[in-house]
């Protein structure tokens, strides 16, 4: 059988990668955590000091990367880097370089590629819409957005000094500035299945997920 893609996209902090990762695990496909590969690119770029608005240098940086997943993570140049990314410095960082065209192309060239290789459960911002439009199942999670910077704030506890309201302000602009570029747009695929997460638990999530793909295939 060809390999299989479903996709999860969404705004911040609703817990797509948790879920993505859970629901991968109960279908025996491997989780493509696209936001880790933004956020790789965004992490190399301050480590060199490239400004993040010069799309040139910026792509540079991108084209020399190596990204495997081995175990559902996503390894850069052979690295687990995903602690460090998690940050709120790179979150933002990654929405910028994000936005560049080119930057986008080379990251999406390699999740198609990936997708050959393995099933998959991709997650991101336009894995439904731009990378996967035939993918077997398309799911868009959303909450509302005080519960989506509670759960990061509950997620950076311990990692970061960040408060509550520093992360609601910084999803919104991260959000707005998601949802308005002009390439790739965070929006839902005509055909992705709208999940809001705000009143159910993980395994709820994750079960009805697992539930609908299966009913899918
Ligand atoms: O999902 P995560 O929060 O790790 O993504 C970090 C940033 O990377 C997002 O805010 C978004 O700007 C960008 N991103 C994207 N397309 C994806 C995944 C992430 O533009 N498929």
């Amino acid at each position: 059988m060809p390999p299989i893609v479903v996709t999860i996209d969404g705004p911040a902090g609703t817990g797509k990668s948790t879920v993505a990762l859970l629901v991968a695990e109960r279908l025996g496909f491997q989780f493509l955590n696209t936001g880790a590969m933004y956020r790789a690119v965004a992490w190399h770029c301050l480590q060199h000091a490239v400004n993040l608005q010069d799309a040139m240098s910026s792509t540079a940086v991108a084209a020399n990367l190596s990204f495997h997943i081995v175990d559902h993570k996503m390894q850069v140049d052979g690295v687990d880097l995903s602690q460090e990314f998690r940050d709120d410095t790179i979150s933002q960082a990654a929405s910028v370089i994000a936005a560049h065209s080119e930057i986008r192309s080379i990251l999406v060239e390699r999740q198609r590629q990936l997708a050959e290789e393995m099933s998959l459960v991709s997650e991101g911002r336009d894995q439904g819409t731009i990378v996967f439009p035939n993918a077997t199942k398309k799911f868009f999670l959303t909450a509302r957005p005080e519960v989506r910077a509670q759960r990061r704030y509950d997620d950076l506890r311990g990692h970061s000094d960040v408060s509550y309201e520093q992360i609601l302000k910084t999803q919104q602009e991260r959000d707005l500035r998601d949802m308005t570029r002009s390439i790739a747009p965070l929006q839902p695929a005509p055909d992705a299945e709208v999940v809001d997460s705000s009143d159910l638990e993980l395994d709820e999530v994750v079960n009805l997920l697992v539930q609908k793909v299966e009913q899918a295939q």
